[in-house]
Formats: C-alpha cells, structure tokens, sequence
C-alpha cells in the first residue's frame, strides 16, 4: 500500500521544476525548456505593446530546491498611444480612462456638427510600438442643400444652403380648378443632419372623397358641399337604427374613407316596436333636423 502511494507520487516528486509561469505583460525570453534542474533560472521580456514598469521590477524567476518557481509579477505595462486633443467642434472620450496599448477613444461632434473619418480609434501595435488605429476624426459644420420643389405648391425661404436647424414651410398654390389642392405630408420640413431633411417633401394634388352616404343615418358633424383631404364626418343612425363601424371617418390620403363608411341596420324586432312606442318630441325634432339638412343637399347638388 504505501508502496503504491509512493510509485504514485515519484513522477510528482522528480528533480524538476514545472512549466514556468506566464504573464499577461511579459513572455519568456528564448525557446521553453522540456524541464528546469533547481538552480536554473528563466528570463522575461515584455510583450508587444508593453514596456517595462518603472521603477524596474525583477523580470526572471529561479527555479528553487523544493522544485517551485521563485515568486514573479508582472513587470511590464501598456505603452502610451500619443494623448489627443479634442477635435475643433467635438469632444475625445476616453471611455477606458487611459491611452494605454488596448484603449478605445470614442469621438463625438457638438450639435450642428457632423462626424467625418472613424468615430472609434484604438490605441494598437503599430511597428515596434503603439498608436492609434486611424487619424483623429474631423467635426464638420452640417448644413442641407435645398429642399426638392414640388408641382402645386412651394416652400418659403428658397436658399442654396441652410443651417442646421433651419425650417422650410410648404404650401399648395391655389388651383384655379373647381377643386383646392390639399397638402400630403409634412408641413414643414427641418434641417437634421448634412443634407438631411426631418421628412420628404409633401405632396400637393387634388383629394377628393365621394359623398358618404349611409343608408338609415345622418350626417351630424362635418357636413360639406365636397370633401378633401382630411375632412371628417360623423354619422348618427336614425331611430331604430343600429351604428356597425366607426361614426367618424376621414377623407384619406388617397380619396377613400378611412376607416370605411359606417353601416345602419335595423335593431331586433322588439327594441324597433319599443322605440317606436316611446317616440318622443327630442326625437321628433332629430328627424326635423335630418330632413332639412337632406333637403338642403339635395338643393346644393
Ligand atoms: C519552496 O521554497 C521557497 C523558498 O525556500 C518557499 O518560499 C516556498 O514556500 C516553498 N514552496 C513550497 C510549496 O514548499
Ligand atoms: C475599453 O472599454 C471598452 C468599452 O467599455 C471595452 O469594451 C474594452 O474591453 C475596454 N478595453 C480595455 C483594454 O480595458
Ligand atoms: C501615429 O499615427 C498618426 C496617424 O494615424 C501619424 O500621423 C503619426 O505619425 C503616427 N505616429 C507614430 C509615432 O507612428
Ligand atoms: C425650384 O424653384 C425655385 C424657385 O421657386 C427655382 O429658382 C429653382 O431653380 C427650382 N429648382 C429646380 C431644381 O427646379
Ligand atoms: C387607400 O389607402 C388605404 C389605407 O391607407 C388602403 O387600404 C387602400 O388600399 C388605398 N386605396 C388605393 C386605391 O390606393
Ligand atoms: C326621446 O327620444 C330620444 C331619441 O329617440 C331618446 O334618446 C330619449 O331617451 C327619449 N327620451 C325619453 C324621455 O323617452
């Protein structure tokens, strides 16, 4: 038994010291030997991109009698990429807190002004030392080149170049037809970004949705000899009747009710009979109401 522990231990035990030890900053000067007799010592350099620390801390390790290494630390540390101003209208971030080999600086432009070149540099090998992966980027002042013009309509402030932030305003000429142009899109247009407009222009073009008629109801709001863009109407079913849809709808984009025209359908047998029963004056005059505003339509058309 204690034989067997023995055999187990010898290989564990042989006149040697193990690998050396390896460091994040410094590697081994020379080829690594197989095994290290007690005695031998190993020397160390630092890595790519790494200089000594200062002062100079031991760089070599002894391999001792018990078979272990002297005690090492790492001796070495990042090399220093060249430290950077801030960009003329921008701002160097130095988001590890150093310029040391491995660093990242993150640039940035003050408002109104545009980022030309990496916006992310790093601090990396280059030849025998370090430096910055790329030329510090340049802030450049963003202005927009003149908005597009649009058939039917015109913008204010016709100009070659805006400033950041400027405004256009559109509007639809008048159209000497029987029918008004509406304005599809944005009204006014903003300068965002280097030649980057908040929206594309708006349209101007004749919107025209067909008279909404809903069998068994009533226009209540929005009543109009015709209806362009935008407009909107709610309907009320008459007595008796049932709304399915929305009351409300708009003159959409393309000349379709949005959502479509609503629908009224008689109420159940029952609820008719008793509707009818309590007919009163407010309903009475409800209807009043409904036939003189059919009347009135029927005179415009
Ligand atoms: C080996 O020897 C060194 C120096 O004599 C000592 O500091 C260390 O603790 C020893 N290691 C072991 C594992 O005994
Ligand atoms: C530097 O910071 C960035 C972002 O926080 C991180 O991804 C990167 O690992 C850091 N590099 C070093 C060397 O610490
Ligand atoms: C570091 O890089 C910049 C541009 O990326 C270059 O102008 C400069 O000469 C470089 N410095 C060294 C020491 O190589
Ligand atoms: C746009 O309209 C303006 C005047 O309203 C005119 O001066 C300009 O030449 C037009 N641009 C184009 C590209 O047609
Ligand atoms: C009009 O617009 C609606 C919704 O925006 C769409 O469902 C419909 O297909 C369009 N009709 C035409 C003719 O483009
Ligand atoms: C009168 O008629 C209207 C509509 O038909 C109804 O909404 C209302 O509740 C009625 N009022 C009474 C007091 O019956």
């Amino acid at each position: 038994m204690l034989l067997a522990v023995l055999v187990l231990l010898l290989p564990a035990v042989s006149e040697a010291c193990g690998d050396p030890p390896r460091f994040k900053t410094m590697m081994l000067q020379g080829e690594p030997k197989p095994n290290y007799r007690p005695g031998e010592c190993v020397q160390y350099e630092c890595r790519l991109g790494f200089k000594p620390k200062l002062p100079a801390l031991p760089r070599s390790a002894v391999c001792q009698d018990n078979n272990t290494w002297s005690s090492l630390q790492d001796a070495c540390v990042g090399k220093s990429c060249p430290n950077l101003g801030d960009p003329a209208n921008g701002q160097v971030n130095f988001v590890n807190g150093s310029v040391l080999f491995g660093s990242q600086a993150h640039v940035s432009c003050n408002p109104g002004f545009y980022l030309i070149g990496a916006k992310v540099i790093y601090c990396e090998i280059s030849g025998d030392n370090v430096n910055w992966s790329d030329n510090l980027p340049i802030c450049e002042i963003i202005l927009c080149a003149t908005p597009g013009n649009i058939t039917n309509g015109r913008f204010t402030q016709y100009k070659e170049v805006y400033q950041y932030s400027e405004v256009v305003i559109y509007r639809c000429d008048p159209s000497h037809g029987p029918d008004e142009y509406s304005l599809i899109g944005e009204t006014t247009l903003i300068c965002v970004d280097h030649n980057r407009w908040s929206s594309d222009p708006p349209e101007c073009k004749v919107v025209k949705c067909d008279y909404p008629i809903v069998e068994n109801g009533a226009i209540v709001s929005g009543f109009r000899g015709k209806y362009y863009y935008n407009m909107q109407v709610v309907f009320q079913c008459h007595d008796g009747f049932h709304l399915h849809g929305s009351s409300t709808i708009v003159c959409g984009a393309n000349g379709t009710w949005e959502p479509k025209l609503p629908k009224c359908s008689a109420k159940e047998a029952i609820a008719t009979t008793t509707a009818s029963a309590t007919s009163n004056a407010s309903g009475f005059i409800k209807s009043c109401l409904y036939l003189s505003i059919s009347f009135k339509f029927l005179v415009m058309f």
